[in-house]
């Protein structure tokens, strides 16, 4: 057995899954909403038995290993390390770091060797100006240790001289890396220089890239922030500064307040607000999102309360509007940010995040600002600016809350509010049917898609019990339909030459990926999976069966009779006519 395979008998799926989403048990297998795609009933099933996993919302497939890749975007090898060492099984030395991810490895290294050389410089003299920055905007050691603050110096390549020459990292890879710029004439020099400069860690604490602050100054000349390019390891879309230092926080809170910056969150944290992460100044990403829904249910935004600040709120309320997380809204003073009033008043800070508003009343508060809502004119915009967010809402109470309070603030009846956002309604989905795209069903690999009913009866065999897949299996010597999917016919083949007592996880093992895929698929439809619990998967194989049975019986008479009547040969004839006796007598018997 191959290590791979040794780590995958020795591994639960359902626990490594069940770790970082909420499975609960669905018959045989268990389920939950899926990670990969956002939705709000269950169509996410894992199946211990199998090693498998599907959703069969969005087709993501696969087992423990795809699964690790796909949801901590872990490498194939990274994925075999952490199993090994979950499991306790010793990988062999032969083993070697192998293409792709030994560059990930490398530049992984060149990040962290990074981040040290600029904490060196910051505990060192050089790092003079950073250190009476830090202690003018009055960061403390402990925050600077937290975030591994650091400082580049002011010469052209110092850490290109440190990496290079010290580390001997290749040209090639240090670039890559996104520290280091070739010049035109082919010097190397660093990117980052006379800056204070904050590690930008991934979920998981790995340092994947940075950003500086301008320590001189301002200069127009001179960004004030600088960050790290697009790299392998870097994708500013996904990357939220704090996540991984407060992660232990945020986990208990199963919120997280994002801000806007850098200083933001280091003063939150300070104040003793220490769930909280920064988007960097750019929007709320569905990357973003995807990360967060791992942790929590709530978030709270705190950016400025200016114009770009409630474009920025707004987009977010659209984005989490089919995530099951509640968006809800810090609100700050006018021309403050969070670094300031956290330094201020931390007392202020922990009360608006404490007392944060929902989105929705956020939105009433900023509408009613923006629109004079003592005229006919006003009223109107309120209405249909507000008439998307309180048709988003799902729950009834929710919505007749919002249009009740909505009516009170224009004066109107809600009664006469209702009407208008019935209608308002009425033409925003006459607008989104027209638009929505298709959704095609998962793909089958090209195969043809095998009937409800066939699906019915290989799920009840399939996940039959040994004692009860006997009873099946001469069922099926007796009269094997013909599957209409390859590949269920190959199972069905595959089931009936293993001459050892059935069992699901026996079985799948010794099946080639694409029908261990297909098994899984055949055993956790959903369709059926339904309160599985109360189905006799015997008896019904029995219904089905003799159903099945009947109807192709009742097939095959009216053939004979069909015969029979075109027939002149008299011995033929004898002989179809016992047939039909017999056939008919059976008919009877089973009606
Ligand atoms: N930012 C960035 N690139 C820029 C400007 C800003 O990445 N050119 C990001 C930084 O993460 C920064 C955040 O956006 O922390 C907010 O920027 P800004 O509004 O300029 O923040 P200030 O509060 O003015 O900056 P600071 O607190 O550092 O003085
Ligand atoms: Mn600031």
């Amino acid at each position: 057995m191959s290590q791979v395979q040794q780590i995958k008998e020795a591994v639960s799926i359902a626990q490594i899954i069940g770790e970082r989403v909420p499975l609960a048990s669905m018959g045989r297998h268990l389920r939950c909403c899926c990670p990969f795609h956002g939705e709000k009933t269950p169509s996410f099933y894992v199946t211990e038995d199998l090693g498998y996993y599907k959703c069969f919302g969005c087709g993501k497939a696969g087992d423990v290993f795809t699964f690790l890749e796909e949801y901590e975007g872990m490498s194939f090898r990274e994925a075999l390390e952490y199993l090994a060492e979950r499991t306790g099984i010793k990988l062999e030395s032969n083993f070697a770091h192998k293409g792709q991810d030994e560059e990930k490895q490398i530049l992984l290294n060149i990040l962290s060797e990074s981040a040290a050389w600029y904490q060196k410089m910051l505990e060192r003299n050089e790092g003079k100006a950073a250190n009476d920055y830090l202690a003018e905007r009055k960061i403390n050691a402990q925050t600077r240790r937290l975030f591994g603050l650091g400082a580049s110096g002011n010469s052209w390549d110092e850490l290109t001289k440190f990496l290079r020459g010290e580390k001997k990292f290749r040209e090639e890879e240090l670039i890559k890396s996104g520290m280091i710029i070739k010049s035109k004439n082919g010097r190397l020099f660093d990117r980052f220089r006379g800056r204070l400069m904050f590690p930008l860690k991934n979920h998981r604490g790995q340092v994947v890239g940075f950003s500086g602050r301008w320590l001189g100054k301002e200069d127009e000349k001179e960004a004030k922030y600088i960050n790290s390019p697009e790299t392998s390891l870097y994708h500013k879309s996904e990357l939220l500064f704090g996540l991984a230092e407060n992660l232990p926080a945020i986990r208990k809170e199963g919120a997280i307040v994002l801000v806007e910056g850098e200083f933001d969150v280091m003063s939150s944290a300070q104040a003793k607000v220490n769930n909280v992460a920064a988007i960097k100044g750019s929007a709320l990403t569905a990357e973003h999102v995807k990360l967060l829904k791992r942790y929590v249910n709530r978030v709270i935004l705190a950016l400025d309360m200016d114009k770009s600040g409630i474009e920025a709120t707004r987009k977010a309320a659209a984005l989490l509007q089919r995530e099951e997380i509640e968006l809800r809204v810090a609100e700050i003073a006018e021309g403050k940010d969070p670094d300031e009033l956290a330094k201020e008043s931390p007392l202020v800070w922990r009360e608006a995040v404490k007392k944060s508003l929902s989105v929705y009343d956020y939105f009433l508060l900023v509408l009613q600002k923006k629109h004079n809502i003592n005229t006919i004119e006003g009223k109107k915009k309120m209405v249909s600016e507000m008439a998307g967010f309180i048709h988003q809402m799902e729950n009834a109470i929710e919505r007749d809350y919002y249009s009740k309070k909505l009516a009170e603030i224009i004066k109107v009846r809600q009664s006469v509010l209702e009407s208008d956002l019935a209608m308002l309604k009425r033409k925003a989905d006459a607008t989104i049917s027209s638009v929505r795209t298709v959704v095609k069903p998962v793909d089958n690999k090209g195969e043809k898609q095998p009937s409800k009913k066939e699906l019915w009866l290989l799920w009840l065999l399939f996940n039959s019990s040994s004692e009860g897949m006997k009873k099946k299996k001469s069922d099926l010597r007796a009269n094997m339909p013909k599957w209409t999917l390859g590949r269920d016919r190959v199972l069905v083949e595959k089931l009936m030459e293993n001459k050892k007592e059935y069992r699901l996880k026996d079985f799948g093992r010794d099946l080639a990926d694409d029908l261990r895929e297909r098994l899984g698929e055949i055993t956790m439809n959903r369709d059926f999976a339904r309160g599985s619990e109360k189905i006799e998967i015997d008896e019904e194989w029995e219904k089905e069966w003799r159903g099945a049975l009947l109807k192709k019986k009742q097939k095959l008479l009216k053939e004979l009779v069909k015969k029979l009547e075109e027939t002149q040969d008299e011995e033929e004839k004898q002989k179809l006519l016992a047939e039909c006796a017999k056939l008919t007598k059976e008919l009877t018997k089973a009606a």
